[in-house]
């Protein structure tokens, strides 16, 4: 929706993981849907992760994309690592990783997976694939043409970017290649792209909210509205503030604001236990769904 107004608001929601499988999520989930259907904004924005298990099940996409037709503002998106797989090369070893088939299957029910649009009258909007950089699909020469164009010919526009993962963790300098964040090649090849614009590079995947500026690119986090992982740091260290939560982006002419929202009802649930396992909680829960749900449907009958 194009407001002429010269003061926009964007609310950028991330990571919920839904699931239809394993709903552990769907309790902030309902608070979520019923905040934001009480809001004014002119655009919602998810920073990707809208599944727990889109990799492996297109029906969990196809849940997911429902559960965000309850919303009645408009909603775009950019893909996390759960729904389209993650970055290659695989660094960490036995990733899920990004494919043509799953990238096509989120295109299915999210739509583009990059895209650019322009937002009012000052500001141009980038969508971004964070795992498509050095996947070598189809999508990523396309994807960096597309942002350096929409940086070169942004005129007087600012330029605000959504992707799933963070430029870096700590320093723009890391040198390890992480899953957390883009790999230090593209991290650098898309800061040139963006640098010169003064973008506001907008991220989610960490589940941690922070700022941080690098080179004129200011850096906001948004936290997951779903879940933390290990709240006290002991197997991850805390690099922000790791509580549940949203982000509101307020747009004033060229002026940019953001406040990190916190929900009274929403719960935060810890899933740092889970990193104790090795092939993480993916493997120990994906396939099977909740089996006492079968009693709510007796119950019920
Ligand atoms: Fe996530
Ligand atoms: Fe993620």
């Amino acid at each position: 929706m194009q407001n002429s107004s010269d003061r926009l608001r964007i609310i950028q929601i991330s990571d919920p993981h839904l699931g239809l499988r394993r709903p552990f999520f769907q309790h902030n989930w309902e608070v979520l849907v019923d905040l934001l259907n009480a809001e004014t904004c002119d655009l919602i924005v998810c920073t990707g992760d809208m599944t727990i298990e889109g990799v492996e099940f297109e029906d969990e996409l196809a849940f997911a994309a429902k559960q965000f037709q309850r919303l009645r503002g408009p909603v775009v998106f950019v893909p996390g690592n759960h729904d389209v797989g993650n970055s290659l090369p695989d660094v960490r070893g036995g990733e899920r990783l990004i494919t043509a088939a799953r990238r096509e299957a989120y295109i299915r029910h999210f739509g583009p997976d990059f895209w650019s649009r322009d937002f009012g009258d000052i500001w141009r909007l980038i969508g971004l694939n964070s795992m498509l950089p050095g996947s070598g699909l189809d999508g990523e020469a396309e994807q960096l043409s597309m942002v350096e164009e929409a940086a070169a010919t942004a005129g007087g526009r600012r330029l605000m970017v959504f992707k799933h993962k963070p430029f870096y963790i700590r320093t723009p300098e890391e040198t390890v290649a992480s899953q957390s964040a883009l790999y230090p090649e593209h991290r650098h090849r898309l800061k040139e792209a963006l640098s010169p614009t003064g973008a506001v590079i907008c991220s989610g995947h960490i589940h941690d909210y922070k700022t941080a500026s690098w080179d004129g690119l200011d850096q906001i986090w948004a936290p997951s509205t779903a879940f933390v992982m290990d709240r006290d740091g002991a197997h991850r260290p805390v690099q922000g503030i790791r509580r549940t939560g949203y982000v509101v982006h307020t747009l004033s002419g060229a002026d940019h604001h953001h406040e990190f929202v916190e929900p009274t009802h929403f719960i935060n649930i810890d899933l740092g236990n889970w990193m104790r396992a090795p092939a993480g909680f993916h493997a120990l829960y994906h396939a099977e769904p909740l089996r006492g749900l079968i009693l709510a449907s007796e119950v019920a009958r």
